[in-house]
């Protein structure tokens, strides 16, 4: 199983985050996580495509691969947010089928920019909608916390919901990505793994502390184990 950290940069100090961007890719990030808040969806405001594109250029390793930038669209309306980060480079793009109107046609949009699509469940979000669209995406993303804030505690009914995802991508067949956002620690990320998920966001773990790699070298150990 290849496993992904994907630090998202909700924690990280918004006053200088090119640099953060860098350093935790140095640290050892696969992906990294933009949690896109627009104080209507979530009680929060973070950043717009415009920041995502000033980012782009920094998400990159030091031999130069660029490293996917993971959307996570809190927001409602999303076709034309979708469409806008879409634009400023975003690889992957998941919104809340909660947030559209339209979840087929929503997905469909993000695909026609080219980019990766996503659909992202809340803590008392079933996964229902699957039945009718996993054949259209390329990633599933459970939160384990409620959504617009990080260094929340991780909600454990979580675990469940990552096992029924897991089984219904083994029978879909497809090779479709399943991340898991809020909560995640050293010390919980092995469980959240042995649920099925394969792709790990974290913030507050990883910014704020005083060496990125050795939390992420954690975290690698401990899915490793
Ligand atoms: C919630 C955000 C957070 C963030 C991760 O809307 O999506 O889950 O990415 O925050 P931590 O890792 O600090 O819980
Ligand atoms: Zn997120």
């Amino acid at each position: 199983m290849t496993y992904r950290i994907a630090p998202s940069i909700l924690s990280a100090d918004f006053a200088r985050l090119g640099h953060e961007v860098q350093s935790v890719i140095a640290a050892g990030a696969d992906w990294i996580h933009f949690d896109v808040m627009d104080n209507h969806y979530v009680p929060n405001l973070t950043f717009g495509p415009m920041v995502c594109q000033a980012l782009k250029p920094h998400a990159k390793t030091a031999a130069g691969q660029a490293v996917p930038i993971d959307v996570h669209l809190m927001v409602q309306p999303v076709d034309a947010l979708a469409a806008a980060f879409a634009q400023a480079g975003a690889d992957l793009i998941s919104f809340h089928p909660d947030a559209s109107g339209h979840v087929h046609r929503s997905i469909q949009a993000i695909k026609a920019q080219g980019v990766q699509a996503g659909l992202v469940f809340n803590p008392a979000q079933p996964l229902d909608v699957l039945d009718w669209v996993i054949e259209d995406i390329d990633l599933i993303l459970i939160m384990s916390v409620n959504p617009g804030f990080g260094g929340q505690g991780f909600i454990d009914s979580a675990l469940r919901k990552v096992e029924d995802a897991r089984r219904r991508i083994r029978a879909s067949g497809k090779d479709i990505r399943l991340e898991v956002d809020g909560g995640i620690k050293v010390d919980n990320i092995r469980r959240v793994a042995d649920a099925g998920a394969d792709t790990f966001v974290a913030g507050s773990a990883i910014f704020g502390k005083p060496d990125y790699k050795g939390v992420v070298d954690q975290m690698r150990a401990a899915l490793a184990a």
